[in-house]
């Protein structure tokens, strides 16, 4: 279909150009994950201060659905509240599980609403995901 196809699009635009890819050199949150099933990896950097995700940069090699959501979730959640940057989370966890979710703020994550029927593409999707929760755990 031609939403289908315009999700595809926005996929490959962040697997090919990712956003906020890379790494800070001062002090951060880090937090390296690999997704079991296939051993791909992501390493995301956090900068949280004032209860404020200021930053976020990741770096990492997977298949296009991980990088890119990986690219997403860094857009999404930068000048978020740690709050409200969790609220996304939950928000994206609803969308794996096949619930209707709306993004206003950035509607390009509904491009991977599609993946929720592939078991094994949800891990993918969901690991800059854990990634952020993590990182926002180990900072209380
Ligand atoms: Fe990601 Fe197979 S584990 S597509
Ligand atoms: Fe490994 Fe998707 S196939 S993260």
């Amino acid at each position: 279909t031609q939403l289908d196809d315009l999700y595809r699009r926005v996929i490959m635009d962040h697997y090919k150009n990712p956003r906020n890819r890379g790494k800070f050199d001062d002090d951060t949150v880090t937090v390296d994950l690999n997704n079991p099933t296939c051993g791909d990896r992501i390493s995301l950097q956090l900068k949280l201060a004032d209860g404020i995700v200021e930053d976020a940069r990741f770096t990492g090699e997977g298949c296009s659905i991980s990088m890119s959501s990986a690219s997403m979730m860094t857009e999404a959640v930068k000048g978020k509240k740690l709050d409200e940057a969790l609220e996304f989370a939950d928000k994206f966890s609803s969308l794996m599980k096949g619930e209707e979710v709306t993004f206003d703020d950035y509607e390009d994550l509904e491009a991977l609403s599609g993946v929720n029927k592939f078991p094994a593409r949800i891990k993918c999707a969901t690991l800059a995901w854990n990634a952020l929760r993590k990182g926002i755990d180990h900072n209380d």
